[in-house]
């Protein structure tokens, strides 16, 4: 099948969390199947990149979104990758979704409704064939709030096209004053509850959900959870009527081939299970970097965008009895500067004990993965999460909240620890059994190889998608008929 796979980041160019992985593995996992080609916009970092861009293709303005063109690149292992050419919307100093680290939510671009409603009616255009390129894709595949207009621009068109909308993260819905409607050509007549409206506000993330043949998120679990009124984000209505047309489903993210301790050219030393010494050799680096003691106690880690959803606060408060106890802390990480400000004060407080690094970098990152003995992620909700597979996959055992794809992906003391609640007593139970793992040295490599070998796979989400992107275009055919 023909399938455009629309995305707002791709870790290619610029990656602000999860999605960008995402966005980059999935395409190239499914191509094995499907001809799948990726439209996204042409930000500066895609400009700037070496590739060559070929103009093929032309959108004329509608209400307040400008004209743009289409360009072409394909990347070196083939993936053909749409750009959206558009400088005053895109080609800027700064994140994808504004200048605020963390992405996502902080500091959004003031325009974020007109560019990611030109990106989703860019991908409405050319599945309906109005952009002049010498490919039509078949079906839309959607990712988050950024392309949540799409499925809806098509059916304001009369157009059945089969669309799939996955939602990574329901708590960024892209929400904006209900008078920007007319500039984003949408249609007074679907400003209702039944349509795009939330709250007397436009949500980008609803008309995903309402306007696509099928939505899906990121793990079994959380699929489960966004119907509950807890983790829905208001939309758990909507979600539960989803899920019981038979609508709404999950289905896991993977890591790719790039994941491997064995092979990975960022480590100080590649490793592999029960070569602990390589392993090692990375813990030192680690600690050398962050300005950490030699010590002979658990190294600690958190990898995350720090923001209330990851749960950097609990952390924070374990913190004085994770040192008291003999481990270490390293953070990596940008987001929210209140949490930031307070990462500084604990690494002041503990010197040699706690290293904190504010800012992004996946090179780091790797090595903090592979150099750890524990990584911890008591997120409040979290959708799939790829942190906690990356430190199985380099042997340091994820400490979790039993919540999303953390408790799909994390066998409680087998592979990691989970915890039930986000409360400090029930995370603390969780890392003092961590603390007497590591000090029961068989068990904790037993752990560690078990981590090691998990089976977390792209490959394994191909047939889920194959099967579902074939049961929507059979159904779309039916309809259209
Ligand atoms: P989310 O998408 O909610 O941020 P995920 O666990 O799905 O959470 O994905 C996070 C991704 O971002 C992982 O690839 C992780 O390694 C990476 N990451 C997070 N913070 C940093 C950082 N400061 N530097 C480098 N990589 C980071
Ligand atoms: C989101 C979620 C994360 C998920 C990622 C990729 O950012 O927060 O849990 O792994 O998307 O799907």
């Amino acid at each position: 099948q023909r399938i455009l796979f629309v995305t707002s980041e791709i870790a290619d160019f610029v990656k602000v969390g999860g999605l960008g992985d995402v966005s980059s593995a999935l395409p190239r996992a499914l191509a094995v199947h499907h001809d799948i080609r990726v439209l996204m916009p042409a930000y500066r970092e895609v400009l700037a990149s070496s590739r060559k861009i070929r103009h093929v293709g032309h959108l004329p303005a509608y209400a307040d979104l400008p004209a743009c063109e289409v360009g072409e690149m394909t990347c070196d292992d083939g993936l053909v990758i749409y750009v959206l050419l558009c400088p005053e919307l895109y080609e800027r100093e700064g994140g994808p979704y504004g200048t605020g680290p963390g992405g996502y939510g902080s500091g959004g671009w003031e325009d974020n409704d007109i560019r990611f409603a030109r990106l989703s009616l860019a991908a409405a255009e050319i599945v309906a064939g109005h952009a002049g390129l010498d490919w039509q894709p078949q079906l839309l595949h959607l990712n988050d709030w950024a392309c949540g207009l799409a499925p809806a621009y098509l059916a304001w068109q009369g157009l059945t096209v089969p669309t799939v909308f996955t939602i990574h993260n329901l708590a960024y819905q892209g929400l904006y004053e209900a008078s920007r409607c007319a500039a984003l050509g949408i249609p007074q007549s679907a400003f209702h509850i039944e349509g795009v409206e939330y709250y007397g506000k436009l949500s980008f993330m609803k008309a995903g959900i309402v306007y696509a043949s099928h939505v899906t998120t990121v793990s079994a679990t959380y699929a489960q959870e966004i119907t509950t009124p807890e983790f829905g984000c208001g939309l758990d209505g909507l979600l539960r009527r989803k899920s019981e047309q038979g609508r709404l489903s999950g289905i896991p993210n993977g890591i790719d081939d790039s994941w491997d301790p064995r092979t990975d050219a960022h480590l100080v030393q590649a490793f592999s299970a029960n070569d602990w010494r390589g392993k090692r050799a990375n813990a030192e680096y680690v600690r050398h970097r962050f300005g950490l003691a030699p010590s002979a106690g658990p190294l600690f880690a958190m990898v995350s965008r720090m923001v209330h959803q990851k749960g950097v606060d609990l952390v924070i408060e374990a913190a004085p009895s994770i040192v008291q106890a003999g481990g270490q802390l390293v953070f990596i990480g940008s987001g929210e500067r209140r949490v930031e400000a307070q990462l500084d004060r604990l690494a002041e407080r503990y010197p040699g004990a706690v290293g904190v690094y504010i800012g992004f970098d996946e090179d780091e990152a790797r090595c903090i993965y592979a150099g750890s003995d524990f990584l911890l992620m008591p997120s409040r909700f979290e959708p799939c999460g790829l942190s906690q597979m990356y430190a199985q996959r380099f042997g340091s055992l994820p400490i979790a909240h039993r919540t999303g794809g953390l408790a799909d992906t994390i066998e409680d003391g087998v592979t990691g620890f989970l915890f039930d609640e986000v409360k400090l007593a029930s995370f603390m139970q969780a890392i003092q059994q961590a603390f007497s793992v590591y000090h029961s040295t068989e068990l904790f490599y037993a752990m560690r190889r078990a981590a090691m070998t998990g089976r977390y796979h792209w490959r394994q989400s191909i047939a889920p998608y194959t099967q579902l992107y074939q049961r929507i275009s059979e159904e779309a055919g039916v309809e259209a008929r």
